[in-house]
């Protein structure tokens, strides 16, 4: 195995976790790419975003590859629970502003958090969570900050948590955190 980038970490996780009957979280839909690779790899999917653009951009990526088993949510993923009731085996936060757009439109450390404990309440048995953390440049630091903070002091009866970081590279490479429910 060769160590790869944390978003393809994340992939390479989630992709041990969920299976083809697996509902599945995208909770930053963005540009659409974990939400397609979420579709081709289970049941159904939610995603949100709160941004009509991001949310366009997901339809128009989905629909070319002709997939139809996600349900497109257009609000906060602090709302989670007005939507979904039902256990999840996998959700992913890939945080920040959507590339190539306003990066002030991006998520925050107090909506993050609560649509992370939300989550948490949602996952099945060895369900997995990823939260993809990026901070530099211009944002996300006090994002970093906080989320870690946070993660540090979930029940370790209930969850595993892990938090992957690459030490030598340059331009703030994203933190990739795992939560992983017993
Ligand atoms: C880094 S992008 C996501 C990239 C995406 N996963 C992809 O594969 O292209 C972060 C996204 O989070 C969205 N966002 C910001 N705050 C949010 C919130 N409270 N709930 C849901 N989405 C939010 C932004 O609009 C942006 O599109």
């Amino acid at each position: 195995m060769s160590l790869k980038n944390n978003l393809a970490m994340a992939h390479e996780f989630m992709k041990k976790t969920i299976t083809k009957n697996s509902i599945t979280v995208d909770m930053t839909a963005g540009n659409g790419h974990d939400t397609l690779f979420l579709a081709e790899h289970s049941k159904s999917v939610y995603a949100f975003d709160i941004q009509e653009k991001a949310l366009n951009n997901t339809k128009d990526l989905l629909n070319k590859q002709k997939l139809t088993n996600v349900t497109l949510i257009h609000d906060g993923h602090e709302n989670i629970d007005r939507y979904i009731q039902e256990p999840v085996d996998g959700v992913m936060f890939n945080l920040g502003f959507l590339p190539g757009y306003d990066h002030k439109v991006a998520t925050n450390h107090e909506t993050t958090i609560e649509a992370i404990k939300k989550s948490m309440l949602l996952l099945s048995k060895n369900g997995l969570m990823s939260i993809l953390v990026y901070h530099g440049q211009d944002s996300g630091f006090t994002e970093k900050e906080k989320v870690l903070e946070f993660v540090s002091t979930i029940d370790d009866n209930q969850f595993k948590v892990l938090k992957l970081s690459f030490e030598n590279q340059r331009n703030y490479p994203p933190i990739l955190i795992l939560i992983e429910k017993k």
